[in-house]
């Protein structure tokens, strides 16, 4: 693959769109922008070099490939402040970037993409940050939210993958996700992912066809969709946007990887970090009778979430349409590897090789 053009420096006229942002809690999600992102094309069997450029609509012909049949993906990522002396001289901290971009990659491929150079993808999300540094929040557990994003930019209804591409990357500063712990509703009824499918990539029509689902949340007052396997809806995959651990006395157990749970970067994380805090980590199957059950009986049981954005997220109740109300109390160890999380991603402690990366 090539790489065509060089990139312009980022010029005053880009960097006065900075001029007058202040931060104020709260931040949310999404609310607000960051007037700076960076672009690339794909045209012509290559990759241009992406560029900082101002947040602007885009132009799009209403036949254009994405819209019609979904050939779009995103990554999601955070900068972090740093906080500590574990990486010194950096100013924000991204987490485990390469493992993002081999990631986007894989959806990439699955989708009939174009990959972009690891290198390329890294360096691009260097410079934005680099450019937005004062949207970095300074407190632990906010972020500075970025979001790579690939779509089929090639204007033409047939049913062929686009031949032309366009990468994105958005920031926002915002809140942590979750402050507090959350309810998860077990989804019986619809599924998120099937075998052979797109469930183990972020496709950005997975997270279309969960709206449906999604949207009784809101009147249940549930906060996330616990999904099962397609075929029997025994088993625990996912959660609305996160991959889920469950712990029974001393085990953590997370569902294998297969082609219907994706790769989370926290997932692998945890299942590395786990032993080095005497936590006996597995990848195993997990049946959802078996964790009501366990928790009906007092038995010592927590379920979890996690993921770039909610870095991980106790459950406090789970619901379904049965009528099950069930409480969980516990949520010792999800709180310790949340803070064990934040402490890494905010470099207040040293981790492994390559997880902390400076900018
Ligand atoms: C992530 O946690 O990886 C995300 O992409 C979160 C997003 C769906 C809001």
């Amino acid at each position: 693959m090539t790489i065509t053009h060089s990139s312009p420096e980022l010029s005053p006229e880009l960097l006065s769109k900075l001029d007058g942002i202040e931060l104020t809690d709260p931040l949310g999600f999404s609310k607000v922008m960051a007037p700076i992102m960076a672009v690339a094309h794909y045209r012509d069997g290559a990759w241009e070099t992406p560029r900082l450029t101002g947040l602007e609509p885009m132009a799009l012909w209403p036949h254009t490939q994405a819209l019609h049949y979904g050939q779009a993906l995103f990554e999601g990522m955070k900068a972090y402040r740093n906080l500590g002396d574990a990486v010194p001289g950096a100013s924000a901290l991204l987490f485990r970037p390469f493992e993002h971009a081999r990631r986007m990659n894989r959806t990439a491929l699955r989708l009939g993409m174009p990959e972009l150079p690891e290198q390329v993808y890294v360096e691009t999300l260097e410079r934005l940050v680099s450019a937005l540094d004062k949207l970095v929040p300074n407190r632990q557990g906010q972020s500075l939210y970025l979001r790579p994003t690939m779509f089929g930019a090639t204007a033409d209804l047939s049913v062929v993958p686009s031949t032309e591409f366009c990468f994105v990357v958005l920031a926002t500063p915002s809140d942590a996700f979750f402050t507090a712990p959350i309810s998860a509703w077990i989804e019986r009824l619809f599924s998120r992912a099937g075998p052979g499918g797109t469930g183990n990539v972020k496709a950005a029509g997975n997270y279309a066809a969960s709206f449906a689902a999604a949207a009784k949340l809101g009147k249940l007052g549930f906060h996330q969709l616990l999904w099962l396997d397609a075929a029997t809806h025994t088993q625990i995959e996912e959660f609305t946007a996160m991959n889920v651990f469950v712990r029974r006395g001393d085990r953590l157990v997370t569902p294998p990887l297969s082609d219907t749970i994706l790769a989370g970067v926290t997932r692998d994380s945890l299942l590395k970090l786990g032993p080095t805090l005497d936590l006996d980590m597995r990848e195993e199957p997990v049946l959802i009778d078996e964790v009501v059950d366990a928790a009906r009986s007092g038995e010592d049981v927590e379920l979890f979430g996690c993921g770039t954005g909610a870095v991980v997220a106790p459950v406090e109740l789970l619901g379904d349409d049965s009528g099950l109300r069930l409480p969980l109390p516990n949520r010792e160890v999800a709180s310790r590897l949340r803070q064990y999380m934040l402490d890494l991603q905010h470099g207040l402690i040293a981790g492994p090789e390559g997880w902390q990366w400076p900018v």
